[in-house]
């Protein structure tokens, strides 16, 4: 007991932070091999935010015409804008290919072609030979692949014996004195009681922090909770400032209608009925990279050209589109449209708008999944104890612009990546773990207290909706030094408007208000190191499109931004290069080229 707290102790080899897909596949993996592994998250597992992924994962299996896993790694690190590490984009695109077929014999029920093989349906910026045709690579369960992966890896963690701490809310790592992350602090959300888990690896799979916008596809749940952990615990951030815009969101939703939708065929037009894609990419035209087409949209809306009454969004077709096709790969979308926008696909467009989907940046990791330290040092040394996984961390295989079906296949192959590397160190040092230090909870306990009595004069709703309203305006689609400027002006001011948060009801059980104040903190800390990232690249690359510099600068900016940031809200940024060297000699580096679709 401490303070009015029970402290609940547990251990284990490895606690994993986060049931979404890169949490379940990391636990399965832990599992399967013998640790004893418990999984900490605030979700029931098959709620988690892979759930809504709909187009399907990205895996050069070549069943719907030739591929190569070279062709997927050239189409990524183009799609990245040359951000991406191509050492670890290398060993990403490689993996795909063992890894989806392990999903298959996890159960993960993909939809088939006549011959029974995995169906896969063209996605934005997937290619053949190097750019040439158009690869149908995306390995898709109709429209609800992330449905049907996170109930298999779900059912096989299961099987597996992994433990499962349902409603869990993480606080803080549990970080000793050398540095070495010993575990995690969490709050269990029915009885309000602290549990204190060590472990010998710690996994951060928590998503990413879509909600520090107000029009997002993200889950509400989507706060960015690991990343604020690694922050508090002194631990850089990488790439913040590179946040996607998936370019159809249901308008006035905000839901996600698949890009699978233009990969069976569909296509946007603007208020003159226009197929305008043509004119940004006369090469992939619907189907060049996401911010492509994000940004081409917009420039359509500003030009007058949008459709509606306030000419704000434009229309998505898939009416010339077979029955049979909709229904056999497309039956979500459907629905989506008739319930989100009140449209009959077979005889209406769908409205859409560009929307913030996914977060590029997180926690840098490598490709076994290992925390790296970036301050004062070797750039690739790990931060002992601690892994990362998934969208919470940047290992970077997206760069400044993540390519479609390329995040289903993250979360899988580095989920996977960081059970074998646990598994195979526990094996060799056995099973050491000292005991906690004294203070091993403190991080989290006073963070807890300092929240749960915050009786001060701002709800948290309140700060919530200043926080996406300046991220929204501030840094959007289109970015420049004074909108930036105005954004880091402003969410230092709401920063420290944090400080005066008001909690509606101050008992610890029950007390969704308490869990969302966590949350806003986490959102927070990301959006502000998001916001002072963008101002300071000034540079065009991928999703960070700067209007006063429109031209990627590969002399200056061919590098990685990191962040931290202290107590009182102040970001420090630094820089790392980006590593064009392949891992292995079977694939050449691809150097940086004009990028056009
Ligand atoms: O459009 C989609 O189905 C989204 C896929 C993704 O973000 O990878």
């Amino acid at each position: 007991m401490a303070g009015d707290y029970v402290i609940i102790d547990h251990t284990y080899d490895v606690i994993v932070v986060g049931a979404g897909g890169a949490g379940l596949r990391a636990t399965l993996g832990m599992a399967e091999q013998g640790l004893a592994t418990a999984c900490v998250t605030k979700l029931f597992p098959t709620r988690s935010h892979t759930v809504s992924a709909q187009g399907g994962i990205s895996a050069a299996l070549g069943n719907m015409g030739e591929d190569d896993w070279r062709w997927h790694a050239y189409d990524t690190i183009k799609g990245s804008d040359w951000l991406g590490d191509q050492d670890a984009i290398e060993y990403m695109c490689r993996e795909a290919i063992p890894a989806i077929l392990e999903l298959e014999h996890y159960g993960v029920p993909f939809s088939r072609t006549e011959r029974g093989r995995i169906f896969q349906r063209a996605f934005g910026g997937m290619t053949t030979h190097f750019g040439e045709g158009t690869a149908q690579r995306t390995c898709a369960a109709a429209d609800r692949t992330g449905h049907a992966i996170l109930h298999a890896l779900y059912q096989q963690s299961l099987k597996h014996q992994a433990e499962f701490f349902i409603e869990f809310f993480a606080i803080d790592l549990i970080m000793d004195t050398q540095g070495v992350c010993r575990g995690v602090v969490a709050l269990e959300l029915a009885t309000g009681n602290i549990h204190r888990f060590r472990a010998q690896f710690t996994v951060l799979a928590t998503g990413g922090y879509g909600r520090a916008y107000f029009s997002c596809t993200s889950a509400h749940t989507c706060t960015g909770d690991g990343n604020g952990m690694a922050l508090r615990a002194g631990l850089a951030l990488q790439d913040m400032e590179f946040i996607q815009f998936h370019p159809t969101g249901i308008y006035g939703a905000g839901m996600l209608i698949t890009e699978g939708v233009r990969g069976e065929g569909g296509y946007l037009t603007n208020s003159e009925g226009t197929r305008f894609m043509e004119r940004y990419a006369p090469h992939a035209k619907d189907l060049a990279s996401r911010d492509v087409v994000s940004r081409a949209m917009t420039v359509e809306i500003r030009e007058g050209r949008g459709v509606g009454p306030s000419k704000d969004h434009l229309h998505l077709h898939l009416d010339h589109l077979s029955r049979e096709v909709v229904r056999e790969h497309l039956p979500g979308i459907a629905d989506m449209a008739r319930i989100f926008a009140g449209v009959n696909v077979h005889k209406q467009p769908i409205p859409v708008l560009p929307t913030v989907h996914y977060t590029m940046g997180g926690i840098p990791a490598n490709v076994h999944g290992e925390a790296v330290t970036l301050r004062d040092g070797d750039p690739n040394s790990v931060i002992p104890g601690l892994m990362a996984i998934g969208e919470a961390a940047c290992v970077s295989v997206h760069g400044a612009n993540r390519l479609g079906s390329n995040s289903l296949l993250d979360i899988v192959v580095f989920g996977r990546a960081a059970a074998s590397r646990a598994a195979q160190i526990i094996k060799e040092q056995g099973r050491t773990q000292p005991p906690l230090p004294r203070d091993g909870a403190e991080l989290a306990l006073s963070r807890l207290e300092r929240l749960r009595n915050a009786n001060g004069s701002e709800p948290t709703a309140v700060i919530r909706e200043r926080m996406q309203q300046t991220m929204q305006s501030c840094a959007a689609v289109f970015r420049d030094h004074p909108t930036l400027e105005e954004g880091c002006k402003r969410m230092a001011e709401v920063y420290q408007r944090f400080a005066d948060v008001q909690i509606s009801d101050r008992s610890l059980i029950w007390n969704t208000d308490l869990v969302e104040t966590l949350e806003l903190e986490n959102l927070l800390d990301c959006a502000i190191t998001a916001v002072e990232s963008a101002l300071n690249r000034t540079e065009s690359r991928g999703a960070h499109s700067r209007e006063d510099f429109a031209e990627r600068d590969d002399r200056n900016w061919l590098k990685h931004t990191l962040s931290w940031l202290d107590a009182s809200g102040k970001v420090a940024l630094d820089y790392r290069p980006v590593r064009l060297t392949p891992l292995t000699s079977e694939m050449k580096s691809v150097p940086p080229q004009v990028r056009v679709y």
